[in-house]
C-alpha cells in the first residue's frame, strides 16, 4: 500500500498558488494548520499515557479478542474529525485504494460491516451487467452450515438456494472430498468463510470453479493475512469480504470491505452499495460521465437525471471517513498482527498437546499458513466431560469461551422459522442438503474456541494454558467413575 502522509503533514495551504486578495484566508488557514498539529500532538501525548490495569492471572478476564490501537489511529482519527467530512473522503480513498492493492484486486470498497459486504457480493452476482451469467432467483451456491450467519443469508435473501456441505473436523472447513458431488445442473456459485482464519482447500476450490464455471466469493472476514500456498486469502475469488468488526484482524469500529478481482464487479458493488444508483459520481460531484442529462435507460424518459436513475435494487451501506481514518492505520499493521496471531496459536498448540488425549486440536489446512482467528477444541466423545462442563470451568476461571458462530445454522431459530414459512406457503425446502452434516453437528456439540488475539500477551496465554490444565484436572477427578474408565 502507499505510506500514508502522517496527520498534520497533508493539508498545510499551498501559499504560492494563492492570489493576494486571499491574504486573510492564508492567516486563518495556517493557524489552523498549526492548532491542528497541536491537536494532534496532544492526542498523541494522551495515546501514549498506558492506564490500563495490570492483569491479574485467575482474576483478569482473557478475552478471547479485542481491540490493538495506539496513537497511529487516535491522531488519524481526530485528524479525520477535524477535517469534518463526515462521509467518505480522503482516508476512505487511501483505504480503498490499499485494500485493492493488498489483494492485488482491480477494486475495494469500504461497507459498513462484513456482513453488508456479503450482502453486496451476493447481490452483485445477481446484477444484469453480468449477462448470462448473473445470478437468478432458484440458482443454487454451495455453502456449509458450520459458521457465521451472514455468509449465508444473503444466499437465501436474494432468492437462491443454499446447498449445504459437511465440514471436516480439526480444520473446520468445508469437506471438498463431498464438495464435487453437490454440484448440481442449477449450480452458479460457492460462497465460504476461512474458518476461524484457517483457509479452505483453494486448489480444489478453485478447479471446481473452473471446471463448472461457477463464480467464487471468499467469506475473509476471520482471514485478513492468511496465505494458500504464499498467496492471500482473500486475492482467489471472484469477490472478497472484509469484516473490521474490533475481534477482527483489523478495526474500524463497525465496518468491511468487499474486493473485487475485476473492475466490473467493482462498478456493480459500488452500484448496490450506494443506493443502487447507475451513476457513479464521487459524493458532491456532477456528471464525471459528461452525459448526466443524455442517457436513455429503462423505461424513463430521454435525457432523465443519471444522478438519480437506478440499475440496481442498492441498499445505502457506506461508511465514514472516521472510520476509514482509523482504518488506514490499522492497515498498516495487520501483518505484524497476523505475526502475533500465528505465534498465540503456536504457543497454545504446543502447551495444549498434553491434553490431546481428551480435546482434538486444530490443524492448518495443508497448504495453508493461516493468520488464525482463534483456537478452536473439540472435546474427543472418549471424554468423561463435555464441552458445557469445560466451557464452564474455563469460563470460571475468567477464560472467555465462544462456539463456532451459529453450530450448525440449519438449527437456528431463524433458519428453522424460515423453512417453516416458505413450506407452509407451499414453497418447498428453501435448501440443499448433500449427505449428512454429521461433522457440523459435531462441532455444534463439542466444540469451542478461544482467542489468539495480538492483544493476548503471554501472561494472558499463560493464565489460559494453566486454566485448561486445570479445569480439565477437575473435570477428571470429578468424573463418574464409569465414565473415566470408558
Ligand atoms: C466468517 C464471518 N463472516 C461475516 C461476519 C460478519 O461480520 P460483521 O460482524 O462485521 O458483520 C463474521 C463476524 O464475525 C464472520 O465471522
Amino acid at each position: 500500500m502507499t505510506a500514508s502522509t502522517p496527520p498534520g503533514d497533508s493539508d498545510g495551504p499551498r501559499l504560492g498558488a494563492l492570489p493576494l486578495a486571499d491574504a486573510g484566508g492564508v492567516a486563518a488557514r495556517t493557524r489552523k494548520v498549526a492548532l491542528r498539529r497541536e491537536i494532534l500532538g496532544l492526542v498523541r501525548r494522551y495515546a501514549e499515557i498506558d492506564d490500563s490495569p495490570a492483569f491479574v492471572p485467575g482474576v483478569s478476564p482473557v478475552r478471547y479478542a479485542g481491540r490493538v490501537y495506539d496513537h497511529e489511529e487516535l491522531t488519524r482519527l481526530v485528524d479525520a474529525a477535524l477535517d469534518f467530512e463526515l462521509t467518505a473522503g480522503r482516508y476512505a480513498d487511501e483505504l480503498e485504494r490499499g485494500l485493492a492493492a493488498r489483494f492485488s484486486a482491480r477494486d475495494a470498497l469500504l461497507v459498513g460491516s462484513g456482513s453488508s459486504a456479503n450482502l453486496i457480493a451476493i447481490a452483485s452476482l445477481t446484477s444484469p451487467a453480468l449477462g448470462e451469467r448473473r445470478l437468478r432467483p432458484g440458482d443454487e451456491v454451495l455453502t456449509v452450515a458450520a459458521g457465521f450467519p451472514t455468509t449465508v443469508t444473503p444466499i437465501l435473501q436474494h432468492g437462491l438456494v443454499p446447498v449445504f456441505v459437511d465440514i471436516d473436523v480439526p480444520t473446520y472447513n468445508v469437506d471438498v472430498t463431498r464438495l464435487r458431488e453437490a454440484v448440481g445442473p442449477r449450480t452458479r456459485a460457492v460462497m465460504l468463510a476461512h474458518t476461524l482464519g484457517n483457509p479452505f482447500d483453494l486448489d480444489a476450490v478453485t478447479a471446481l470453479c473452473r471446471e463448472h464455471g461457477l463464480w467464487l466469493v471468499e467469506d475473509n472476514c476471520d482471514a485478513n493475512g492468511s496465505l494458500w500456498r504464499g498467496q492471500r486469502t482473500g486475492s482467489f475469488g471472484d469477490l472478497s469480504t472484509l469484516s473490521f468488526y474490533p475481534p477482527h484482524h483489523m478495526t474500524t469500529g463497525e465496518g468491511g470491505a468487499v474486493i473485487c478481482k475485476r473492475s466490473k464487479l467493482g462498478k456493480v458493488a459500488r452500484s448496490f452499495r450506494d443506493w443502487g444508483r447507475d451513476c457513479w459520481c464521487p459524493a458532491g460531484q456532477d456528471d464525471t460521465c459528461g452525459k448526466r442529462f443524455g442517457w436513455e435507460l429503462g423505461a424513463l424518459p430521454c435525457g432523465y437525471d443519471h444522478k438519480y436513475t437506478y440499475s440496481h435494487l442498492g441498499y445505502n451501506l457506506k461508511v465514514t471517513d472516521l472510520q476509514a481514518a482509523i482504518g488506514v492505520a490499522q492497515l498498516a499493521k495487520v501483518d505484524g498482527f497476523g505475526a502475533a496471531r500465528r505465534a498465540n496459536w503456536a504457543a497454545l498448540r504446543a502447551d495444549l498437546a498434553p491434553l490431546e488425549e481428551w480435546l482434538i486440536l486444530p490443524e492448518p489446512t495443508p497448504g495453508a499458513d493461516p493468520s488464525w482467528f482463534g483456537f478452536m477444541v473439540l472435546v474427543r466423545e472418549g471424554a468423561p466431560f463435555g464441552r458445557d462442563a469445560l466451557v464452564r470451568a474455563l469460563e470460571a476461571r475468567k477464560i472467555q469461551t465462544r462456539m463456532l458462530f451459529g453450530g450448525n445454522l440449519l438449527r437456528q431459530p431463524a433458519f428453522v422459522d424460515y423453512a417453516e414459512v416458505r413450506r407452509a406457503a407451499g414453497q418447498g425446502q428453501p435448501w440443499r442438503v448433500v449427505g449428512e452434516l454429521t461433522q457440523t453437528d459435531r462441532v455444534m456439540q463439542r466444540g469451542l474456541w478461544v482467542g489468539v488475539y495480538p492483544g493476548l500477551q503471554r501472561v494472558m496465554r499463560d493464565a489460559m494454558v494453566t486454566a485448561f490444565h486445570e479445569a480439565i484436572a477437575e473435570l477428571l477427578a470429578t468424573a463418574p467413575a464409569h465414565r473415566r474408565a470408558s
